[in-house]
């Protein structure tokens, strides 16, 4: 049985008040929520020691990224290891905002990935297309590839700590969500290339992020290759997320 996840990337967004209002909210009804959602929640690394206290037991903690070394000098750079010696869970790497405003190559982003698992962080790993990559016919083409540089170095046991969100760039942050057929079709395409990599691609969770929303979240979901979503901006409206979480 794969893992339902719905994880919220909080982005470059949040304060202590924020994470007290937003999680005691989200808490209040992930408390009665029982639909098997694993939820979890992704601040900015400043919070996620405080989110973690405030979250208790109703979701888990993750960071939005780590750094491709395991430590040394690296002024402003976060390992894998500290993230972990927080509490954190999860850590997100190859997010497409990371590739574009930080120039992150697939090379770089299979380093943090090798960094993560030997820290036993389960990771979310972003990958999606352009629009003009998308209108030039080549998403899965472009997915596939993020997919074999970026896991290169991931066999056996790892596996199960490798989670996958697709986010078509274009959707993302724009109110433009791919369609739930388009999404599946680009979800399905991703476990074939998984298998063909010798992973265990069934049991792998593949999400989707980009413009999720209460209102599209059930067909999403409903998809049989798409097991939950990384939300970015309704993650930070306490009965939004909660509504999606609903909708796994
Ligand atoms: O990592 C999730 C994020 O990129 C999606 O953002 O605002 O389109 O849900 P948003």
């Amino acid at each position: 049985m794969r893992r339902k996840i719905v994880a919220a990337n909080w982005k470059m967004n949040g304060s202590n008040d924020l994470a007290k209002a937003l999680i005691g909210e989200v808490g209040k009804g992930l408390a009665t929520l029982d639909n098997g959602v694993e939820v979890v929640i992704i601040p900015p690394a400043l919070y996620v020691s405080r989110v973690r206290q405030l979250a208790g037991s109703e979701a888990g903690v993750g960071v939005q990224d780590i750094a491709p070394w395991s430590q040394g000098a690296y002024t402003g750079e976060i390992s894998a290891a500290m993230a972990a010696d927080v509490g954190c869970q999860f850590a997100i790497v190859g997010h497409s905002e990371r590739r574009e405003l930080f120039g992150e190559t697939d090379a770089v982003i299979a380093d943090k990935v090798s960094q993560g698992l030997a820290a036993e962080l389960d990771l979310i790993l972003c990958v999606g297309e352009t629009l003009a990559q998308r209108e030039a016919g080549l998403a899965v083409d472009v997915v596939s590839a993020q997919l074999k540089e970026a896991l290169k170095s991931v066999s056996g046991s790892g596996w199960k700590h490798i989670v996958i969100a697709y986010e078509p760039v274009w959707a993302i942050g724009t109110g433009k969500t791919a369609t739930a057929e388009d999404a599946q079709a680009v979800h399905q395409a991703m476990r074939r290339v998984l298998a063909d990599m010798g992973a265990p691609a069934q049991e792998v969770s593949l999400l989707y992020g980009g413009s999720v929303k209460p209102d599209n979240a059930a067909e999403l979901f409903a998809q049989p290759d798409i097991d939950g979503g990384l939300i970015g901006g309704a993650s930070l409206k306490a009965s939004d997320f909660l509504a999606i979480c609903e909708a796994v």
